[in-house]
């Protein structure tokens, strides 16, 4: 098995002398802060948003009733459906001219959601972001190559300003023309990239088209997230390009990129901005509080932010809170689905996430997938489609890693899936976050 080069790591990990005061307080500091920073907030929502205080008033609470953190149990949640009523700005708790920047996640249908951000609140976003680059191992003077989108989705402009801030060089190359890409990695020689692991992909099937070794190249650190990812397509684009890939993670409603991060010396998890960001994790369907440990349904409030605050928003996405490590913030375990993604097969809860880590144990199958969902005779049927890798292209090997395929599903998951195994490059590649399902389901 081809392994990282370990002489990179130990450059990478930071001198603890530069972290900032919160990435190493003490437990008991922290909580202090965040006491301090929620009393703020759930007052600055109450008085400024109409929402925040019709919502509170009919659960019959006021911002006064919060003493300590396990009061915050006590506030509504919110959810994707109260941006959308709401749409565009009446979330915000400044006048519009205070708002020094919009963003919108387009969303499957209907309404985008839209979020704003003061200049303080742009100014806590690239602190954050240049303390997740940092914990992956980037160092001012590094240079960064950023291909997440850049617009009104949040990945792009907000690596952009962490990689500035923390004193990168920055190459804004955005998504997309992936044979510009590689030319530019060729040429710029960055040391770090920030993509979505999904089109980090299809870079490296560019360099073996082009010819060119991918571990030659110039880069020593992936930052990606903005989608679902396992630990088994980490090894594999850790091996194929020789770099250390950790993960990133956040989301518009809460701020963009860089609410949690993974750090290059332990990647164990993804350690929460808990200065900015109250992390609490539910049980979806009644709403009670976990304990860390538990998994179940990652809720944020924001602790800091002006232009929008959040209070207690429901993520959708799945995980359990971890004491820290490499730091003294929390983690979160790697998010290995939204509950939105999740498919029921059958009876059988299945994930995206499962599906990836069984393709990636069969050697002749490439990391790209889709999986398909249809009725037939009122019972769901799963196709997995999956490219051979060109590499190992005959068709025995196809018949056989098919086969293999739909048996460790069935072994591992409990369901049973027709696999297609499909040329090289048949499905299509995404730009940012790939489309992994595709339900064609008749909607009852
Ligand atoms: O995806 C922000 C982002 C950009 C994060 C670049 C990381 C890198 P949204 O478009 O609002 O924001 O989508 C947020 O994407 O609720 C998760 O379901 C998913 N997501 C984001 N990061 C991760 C990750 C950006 N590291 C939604 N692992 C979130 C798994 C992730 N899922």
């Amino acid at each position: 098995m081809l392994q990282i080069t370990p002489r990179k790591l130990a450059e990478l990990k930071p001198d603890p002398q530069i972290l900032d005061r919160a990435e190493v307080a003490a437990r008991a500091d922290l909580a202090a802060l965040q006491r301090e920073r929620l009393a703020w907030t759930l007052r600055h929502a109450y008085e400024n948003v109409p929402h925040y205080r019709a919502a509170f008033d009919a659960a019959g609470v006021h911002p006064s009733d919060f003493r300590d953190l396990p009061d915050l149990a006590r506030f509504p949640f919110t959810s994707k459906a109260d941006l959308r009523d709401n749409y565009p700005f009446g979330l915000f708790a400044v006048p519009r001219e205070r708002v020094a920047r919009l963003h919108a996640s387009s969303g499957t249908t209907g309404k985008p959601t839209v979020v704003g951000y003061t200049k303080a609140d742009l100014d806590v976003w690239a602190e954050a972001v240049a303390r997740s680059i940092r914990a992956a191992g980037g160092r001012p003077g590094m240079s960064v190559h950023i291909a997440y989108g850049y617009g009104l989705f949040t990945g792009g402009l907000g690596a952009h300003y962490g990689a500035e801030r923390l004193g990168c060089t920055v190459i804004p190359v955005s998504g997309g023309m992936t044979e510009r890409q590689v030319q530019l990695i060729q040429d710029f020689k960055p040391d770090i990239i920030m993509v979505t692991p999904s089109y980090m992909l299809a870079i490296l099937d560019e360099f073996r088209k082009q010819g060119l070794d991918p571990r030659a190249s110039s880069l020593k650190i992936g930052i990606f997230g903005a989608e679902p990812w396992t630990n088994a397509m980490r090894q594999e684009i850790e091996e194929a390009f020789d770099l250390h890939a950790v993960d990133i993670y956040g989301l518009s409603e809460v701020m963009g990129p860089g609410v949690a991060s993974e750090c290059v010396e332990t990647k164990d998890g993804l350690h929460i901005w808990e200065d900015h960001f109250y992390p609490e994790v539910i049980d979806p369907a009644t709403g009670a509080v976990l304990p860390d440990g538990e998994r179940g349904e990652l809720v944020f409030t924001s602790l800091t932010k002006e232009a929008m605050p959040v209070i207690r928003y429901r993520t959708r996405d799945l995980t359990r809170l971890l004491p820290g490590t490499a730091r003294s913030m929390r983690r979160m375990e790697k998010v290995t689905g939204r509950s939105d993604d999740m498919m029921i097969v059958r009876g059988v809860n299945v994930f995206p996430s499962q599906i990836e880590e069984a393709i990636l144990k069969v050697p002749a199958l490439s990391a790209h997938y889709q999986i398909v969902l249809t009725r037939e005779a009122r019972l769901d049927a799963m196709t997995v489609t999956v490219e051979i890798r060109p590499d190992a292209d005959a068709p025995e090997v196809r018949e056989a890693a098919g086969g293999r395929l739909a048996h460790l599903i069935k072994d591992t998951i409990g369901v049973t899936a027709s696999v297609a195994v499909l040329d090289p490059e048949a499905i299509e590649r995404s730009l940012g976050k790939a489309k992994r399902v595709i339900d064609r389901r008749p909607k009852d």
